[in-house]
């Protein structure tokens, strides 16, 4: 029997007669409001609206709405169909493969509808377990009095745990440094104004909001000792691909000289892709860059039908990377060039059900 109380209640829950809940993330911050996903049609679609977001979390949602369909009595070739829509809902963040991969391999094999279940929650319960080990190995690299600029949302509302750049910083400030964060409101849909800032404040980590194009200015008056991101798919040679903004965050870092940080737990790596180049780049809709809409309506600000180009993540190349921090270690570029990070990383995750 899997204990369901074991998924700590975060921004995804799932209850105990298997209903799966999610912190609606569109609604941050001004409503804080949990939506039920009863079918997995539902979860695709709370997955490209935002509702869910993140790479760990779209994850490992994906897997436990797949679960909850086996419960309720899906066939198998209906979970397969299920499996292929959920691993299509977004395409840059690789976890979403890797956890379908892990649920197809289990329908595949005839796991049972209980044992399916386990899998998804063995993702989540892996995923918090990946988010500690990145903040431990990445709270070494801070300083106590670091002012630390970060892009988007890498925190519990990007992950099953606490997070993995936003995580590292909760870790150091845990730790008794005294951290300040510079949150990018990062456009179009203000992951870092909306949604880090609710955490930083829930954590009472002190922050400043500024918008994406201040980074520039502050890291010209060294007002930034480190820069730390999260990331949505790493390429073999270590080149990742995060939102869009971020590589430009990389560009300024090595101008100024600042440490740059990328965090993520294995399960972002892919080996299968030889570099940046080749990680698809999700295309969003024009309606993200032409206004803005929320609990308080919409507001169309550019002129109408004006063509729009609206890449939601971009890729920074390794060789701007000064640490990769994941759970099994900090690496450096030489690191991946030897071959040295697929040495330590777990090629599957040790599932035992
Ligand atoms: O489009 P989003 O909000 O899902 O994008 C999220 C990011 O780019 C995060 O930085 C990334 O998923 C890492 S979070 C652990």
């Amino acid at each position: 029997m899997i204990n369901l109380n074991a998924l700590a209640l975060r921004f995804v829950h799932m209850s105990k007669d298997a209903e799966l809940w999610i912190l609606d993330q569109t609604l941050l911050p001004l409503k804080e409001e949990w939506l039920l996903l009863r079918t997995v049609s539902e979860a695709i679609d709370a997955i490209k609206a935002l509702k869910v977001r993140g790479a760990p979390l779209i994850g490992v949602t994906a897997a436990l709405s797949l679960g909850q369909s086996a419960i309720k009595g899906a066939s198998y070739a209906q979970l397969l169909d299920e499996a292929r829509a959920l691993h299509a809902a977004r395409p840059t963040a690789v976890n979403l493969m890797m956890c379908m991969d892990r649920m197809m391999a289990g329908i595949a094999s005839g796991k049972t509808p209980e044992e399916l279940l386990g899998i998804a929650v063995h993702l989540f319960n892996e995923d918090v377990s990946l988010c500690t080990r990145i903040a431990e190995n990445g709270a070494e690299l801070i300083s106590d009095g670091d002012h630390i600029l970060t892009h988007c949302n890498t925190g519990g509302l990007a992950t099953a745990g606490s997070g993995t750049a936003l995580g590292v910083i909760r870790k150091a400030s845990a730790q008794g440094k005294t951290i300040h964060v510079y949150v990018d409101e990062t456009r179009p849909l203000l992951q870092g104004a909306r949604l880090t800032t609710w955490e930083l404040k829930k954590l009472g980590i002190p922050y400043t909001l500024i918008t994406d194009n201040m980074a520039a200015h502050l890291m010209r008056l060294r007002k930034v000792q480190k820069i730390i991101v999260g990331c949505d798919r790493i390429a073999a040679n270590g080149d990742f691909a995060n939102k869009i903004g971020t590589y430009g965050l990389a560009v300024l870092a090595h101008h100024h000289r600042i440490p740059f940080y990328v965090a993520g737990p294995y399960t972002t790596m892919d080996w299968a892709c030889f570099d940046g180049d080749r990680i698809p780049i999700e295309q969003r809709s024009a309606s993200e860059v032409s206004g803005v809409e929320g609990v308080f309506g919409r507001v169309e600000w550019a002129t109408p039908d004006s063509p729009v180009y609206n890449p939601a993540f971009d890729v920074t190349p390794a060789k701007l990377v000064s640490r990769w921090i994941l759970d099994c270690g900090v690496f450096t570029g030489n690191d991946f060039q030897a071959d040295r990070v697929r040495q330590l990383i777990p090629q599957q995750s040790t599932l035992q059900i």
